[in-house]
C-alpha cells in the first residue's frame, strides 16, 4: 500500500480554505493508502505564538481532522514534536539544503517582506517540511496549490542526500486538487484565503457560527456585471464563490451558473451561504464532542507511537547515511 503524508500548522483558525484545499482531499485519499497526518506544531513557530494560544490550536486542530472524517483506525494522526525524529532530520536535511534555493521560496519572500526580526526558522522551514514528508517513505503529498514550490524542493533534498550519501528516500509526488486547490480571500479575490489574515472578514473559520458564515459571504466582494459567471481572470471575487459552491454541493461549476440565469448575486450568495452552513454542521457537531474528550488524546497517544516507530527507524538510517555517531 502506497503511502501518504501531509500536515496543517497550528497557527490559527483552521479555514474553509484548509478544509476544501487539503482536509477534504485527505478524507477521499485515507481508504486507499497509509496515511499520516500532522499537526505540525513545530512549524507554527516560526512566527512568534503565544505559548497557551498555541497548545489550544494544536488540540483543536486535532479534533478538526478527526471531526472531518479522518479515521484514526486508517490513519496516524499525530503532533509533530512529540515525534523528535523530525527535528533531527529536518537538521540533517538543513545542512545540505543551500541558503540561496531557500531564499528563493515565495512564501518565505512573502512572510519575511518588510518585516523586521524575521525568525532563522522562517528560512529553514521548507528542510524541515521535507524532514516530515521523508521519513515516511511518502509517496504522495496531497496540498493545496500554495505548497508546490515546497514539494519540488523536498524532491531536490531527496534526489541530493540519496545520490550524496546512500540511496534511502523515496520520491515523493505532489497531489493537488483540480478545483480548489486555491480559495480566495473574501474580501481581497486576488490573495488567498489565509488563517493568518488579520480581516476576519476575508476568510471562514470551520468553527464560525452560521451568523458569521452569511455575514461573511453576503460581503464577500464581488463585481458590478451581476451575472453568476465563471471568469477567472475577469470575475476572481464570483469565481472564487463558485468554486465554493460546486465542491461544497457537488454541482458542477456549469450546472449552477444556469441554475442562477437572469438571478443576481443576493439569490447566489445566500443560496451559497446556506450550502456552506450545511456542510459544516455536522463536521462542527463532531468537533464539539471531541475537543475535550479522553477519546482526542488517545488517537494522539496512539499516533504519536505509531509514528515515533517508523520515524525513527529512518532518522538512525539517515544518521548512519551521513557518519553521525558511531558505528553500531
Ligand atoms: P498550512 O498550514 O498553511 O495549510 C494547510 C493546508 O491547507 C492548504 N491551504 C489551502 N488550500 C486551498 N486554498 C487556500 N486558501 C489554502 N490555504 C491553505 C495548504 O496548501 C496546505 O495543504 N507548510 C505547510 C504545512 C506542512 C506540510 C508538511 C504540508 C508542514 N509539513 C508536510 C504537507 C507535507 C503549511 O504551512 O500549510
Amino acid at each position: 500500500m502506497k503511502t501518504i503524508f501531509s500536515g496543517i500548522q497550528p497557527s490559527g483558525t483552521i479555514t474553509l480554505g484548509n478544509y476544501i484545499g487539503a482536509m477534504m482531499q485527505f478524507v477521499e485519499l485515507q481508504k486507499e493508502y497509509n496515511c499520516y497526518f500532522c499537526i505540525v506544531d513545530q512549524h507554527a513557530i516560526t512566527s512568534p505564538q503565544d505559548r497557551l494560544a498555541l497548545r489550544k490550536n494544536t488540540k483543536s486542530l486535532a479534533a478538526m481532522y478527526a471531526a472531518v472524517g479522518i479515521d484514526p483506525a486508517h490513519s496516524t494522526l499525530f503532533i509533530q514534536s512529540e515525534v523528535h525524529a523530525h527535528a533531527q532530520a529536518g537538521w540533517m536535511l538543513q545542512c545540505i539544503a543551500y541558503i540561496g534555493e531557500l531564499e528563493r521560496m515565495t512564501q518565505f519572500k512573502d512572510k519575511s517582506a518588510g518585516k523586521e526580526g524575521v525568525s532563522a526558522g522562517l528560512l529553514t522551514y521548507p528542510p524541515l517540511m521535507a524532514a516530515d514528508i521523508l521519513l515516511y517513505q511518502t509517496d504522495l503529498v496531497p496540498v493545496g496549490e500554495d505548497q508546490k514550490q515546497h514539494l519540488e524542493l523536498t524532491r531536490d533534498l531527496a534526489e541530493r542526500f540519496n545520490k550524496r550519501f546512500n540511496d534511502i528516500f523515496t520520491i515523493p509526488e505532489v497531489r493537488i486538487p483540480k478545483v480548489g486547490a486555491r480559495i480566495m480571500s473574501l474580501q481581497d479575490p486576488l490573495k488567498k484565503m489565509s488563517k493568518s489574515d488579520p480581516n476576519q472578514k476575508s476568510y471562514i473559520s470551520m468553527l464560525d457560527e452560521p451568523g458569521q458564515i452569511i455575514k461573511k459571504i453576503k460581503s464577500a466582494v464581488t463585481d458590478s456585471e451581476g451575472i453568476v459567471r465563471y471568469d477567472k481572470t475577469k470575475k476572481p471575487g464570483v469565481s472564487n464563490l463558485l468554486s465554493i459552491y460546486s465542491i461544497l454541493s457537488g454541482n458542477s461549476v456549469d450546472q449552477i451558473e444556469a441554475m442562477y440565469d437572469g438571478k443576481g448575486y443576493g439569490d447566489f450568495k445566500s443560496d451559497l451561504a446556506n450550502v456552506v452552513v450545511e456542510h459544516i454542521k455536522p463536521i462542527q457537531d463532531r468537533y464539539h464532542s471531541l475537543i475535550d474528550s479522553k477519546e482526542l488524546d488517545d488517537i494522539l497517544d496512539e499516533g504519536a507511537v505509531r509514528a515515533n516507530q517508523v520515524a525513527s527507524k529512518m532518522v538512525s538510517k539517515m544518521e548512519k547515511a551521513m557518519g553521525l555517531g558511531r558505528k553500531r
